[in-house]
């Protein structure tokens, strides 16, 4: 027997396999992170079974590596294959430039680095993420060197946030690059991102930011009424 699945799911899962519908013989793929880029990887690993070729798969972090080398899906990195074709990824607010926020997995660096190799990049989603205005239902994670955690916390908290350590239980959560996440709040939302995000890279210690601008090409969004594509 088949367990049943929330309507959420089931509307990340219509995203994930739209997605993998688009993936072609031949193209180097780039695996995002999350609930809905794992539906992708799922969907893409049936692909390959069934016979799909492609030249291979960038993962965006640990967990996804592992979930894709379940599946039979070949693996490659950054320096075989410096430029992909596309990039799958998940997001937790999308607004209608398709601007992104990232972040609430952990593992925004990563997919940046990936997304940022890839000549188009496709966001997946349910409708829950669609937003008018970023920074309303999810704070903004900033990824930070450790050592640098309390002097970027205080940088960031005098551009108007509030600031909290993703912890894991009582300790600090730790990126696979062995960095810690700030959770950044802005209670008035985020009127311009672009702005704001040269700001939180002026701070010194502050790796990446989840603000992903200008680099979606596309969202897919599975919901009640079937697959909406937006671009
Ligand atoms: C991980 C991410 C995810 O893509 C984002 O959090 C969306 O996750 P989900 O598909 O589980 O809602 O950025 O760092």
């Amino acid at each position: 027997m088949t367990a049943a699945i929330n309507p959420q799911d089931a509307w990340k899962q219509m995203a994930g396999v739209a997605a993998a519908e688009l993936i072609k013989d031949g193209m180097v793929v780039g695996l995002g992170t999350g609930s809905t880029a794992s539906f992708f990887v799922q969907a893409l690993g049936l692909r390959i079974q069934q016979g799909l070729q492609i030249v291979g798969a960038v993962s965006s972090s640990q967990v996804t590596q592992t979930l894709a080398a379940s599946l039979g899906i070949p693996l490659t990195d950054l320096d075989t294959h410096p430029e992909l074709d596309m990039y799958v990824d998940g997001a937790d607010e999308i607004d209608p430039k398709l601007c992104l926020i990232k972040g609430a997995g952990g593992a925004l660096l990563r997919e940046k680095i990936v997304a940022s190799a890839a000549k188009r990049f496709v966001v997946v989603a349910d409708p829950t993420k669609r937003v008018e205005q970023l920074g309303h239902h999810y704070p903004l994670p900033v990824e930070v060197v450790p050592l640098a955690i309390t002097p970027v916390s205080r940088k960031i908290a005098q551009l108007g946030a509030r600031v909290k350590l993703r912890q894991t239980g009582a300790t600090p959560f730790i990126t696979d690059n062995h960095n810690f996440i700030l959770d950044c709040t802005f209670p008035q939302g985020i009127s311009n991102p672009a702005e704001l995000d040269a700001q939180l890279h002026r701070i010194v210690g502050l790796v990446e930011t989840g603000l992903f601008i200008n680099m979606a090409s596309q969202a897919i969004l599975g919901g009640p009424d079937g697959v909406q594509v937006f671009q």
